[in-house]
């Protein structure tokens, strides 16, 4: 077994990790250092302190990385209206690499020779991780518990928290938990009853959004602010990236906007169904398309989404401190420059719709897309000689084939 001195553990205080720290301390008796992430996960962050005091660890850190994740991660990402399969909005993947990002910046400082992660074998997350980490110090060592220890279920490690006193968390109804990852992005539910793909969800899976049918009857009407790609004020008021975020989760899950239950293709080879809540950024999303509507020249937003599923799949299967991956940034946020103005959306039961838009720097030209009479240079004849030309093969092609 590799020799460790120092390890570095992102640390949520939950039972897989306080496990890990205790396995790891067992394992290689060496000493570990706590990283807890606030991505807005709407957790209680002092009781992962407690937790790792009692279990003897002397360096614990706790870092806001709020503002950094949505104005460094969420943001680029909204720029190239990534999704992932044509419906995910990604909320676990972009959030990987930046944990990867300080897990690496800790260990650099207290001369840790090696990181570690609660991530199960089977995910998409270990790859997230450890691509990452390999990306930006391939001197550290990556130990992932979950593939090297005997434990192989949920129920052997039950079975380890109880023979060290590892007190094990049970949901509001008594039972195991689901699988959970949440921050300021998304809530993402996964296992138990969910692994079977033909069962409905039930309600109680849902954390952050009121059903769409239980949702209000009136529909509100709110104008996001956008410069060059990102949003920076709602309804006139300006915002922090993570204010701003916060805010639209909040008119988002009040109006039962950004549920998705998906059957997703892991990197990693199977198929696996998920509940996705991802209200503010599925307000984002159709803002940002509004926004770019009118600001985007024609084959440059058509190059955008030619690139964007490929774009997608890199955050998807851990790529974001790839070359390539920095190549696509490169080219979507060139095409930011002028997409600035404000959109104004309806909300109501479960739907985020652009309602108007308008920029200082729109391409949208009333007098040349009238109607009516316009005063615009425009001249008819010329769409007779373009469609000539471009039915010249089609013509050839029916002729051809006997039509
Ligand atoms: N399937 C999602 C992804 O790969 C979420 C993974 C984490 N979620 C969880 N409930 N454990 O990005």
């Amino acid at each position: 077994m590799t020799k460790i001195e120092k390890i570095v553990l992102s640390y949520s205080g939950g039972l897989d990790t306080s496990i890990i720290l205790k396995w790891l301390q067992e394992t290689y008796g060496c000493e570990v250092v706590t990283f807890t992430a606030d991505l807005g996960q709407g957790e209680e962050l002092e009781p992962a302190r407690t937790k790792a005091e009692m279990s003897g660890v002397k360096d614990i850190r706790i870092v806001d990385l709020r503002e950094e994740f949505v104005r460094d991660f969420v943001f680029p990402m909204l720029r190239a209206n990534a999704l992932y399969e044509g419906q995910y909005l990604l909320g676990s993947s972009i959030a990987r690499p930046l944990i990867a990002k300080h897990l690496v910046g800790i260990a650099r400082e207290v001369g840790a020779d090696a990181v570690t992660h609660g991530a199960t074998g089977k995910g998409n997350d270990q790859v997230r991780f450890e691509l990452a980490v390999n990306a930006l110090d391939p001197s550290l060592k990556v130990i992932a518990p979950w593939r090297q220890w005997n434990i192989r279920s949920r129920m052997q490690l039950l079975e380890y928290a109880e023979k060290h006193h590892i007190p094990v968390p049970s949901d509001k109804r008594g039972e195991a938990p689901f699988s959970i990852d949440a921050n300021l992005l998304h809530t993402s539910t996964e296992g138990k009853i969910l692994e079977n793909p033909a069962e409905v969800a039930p309600d109680h899976v849902y954390q952050r959004t009121v059903d769409p049918l239980d949702a209000p009857d009136t529909p509100e009407i709110i104008t996001i602010g956008f410069e060059r790609g990102d949003p920076v004020s709602v309804n006139g008021k300006a915002m922090t990236p993570a204010a701003l975020l916060t805010e639209l989760n909040g008119l988002g899950g009040r109006h039962g906007i950004g549920r998705l239950d998906l059957v997703e293709n892991r990197f990693i080879g199977m198929k696996s169904r998920g509940i996705y809540e991802t209200p503010g950024r599925t307000i984002l999303l159709a803002a940002h398309r509004g926004i770019e509507s009118i600001t985007l020249d024609h084959a440059a937003a058509h190059l955008k989404d030619e690139i964007m599923p490929r774009y997608a799949e890199l955050i998807y299967n851990g790529f974001w401190f790839a070359p390539e991956r920095e190549m696509l940034q490169a080219l979507i946020d060139q095409s930011q420059a002028f997409v600035s103005g404000d959109v104004t959306l309806r909300l109501y039961k479960g739907s985020a719709s652009v309602i108007s838009r308008t920029s200082p720097c729109s391409l949208y030209s009333a007098d040349l897309v009238t109607f009516e009479e316009s005063a615009i240079a425009y001249d008819h004849h010329d769409a007779e000689g373009f469609i000539r030309l471009n039915g010249l093969r089609l013509r050839n092609w029916a002729a051809r084939n006997g039509r």
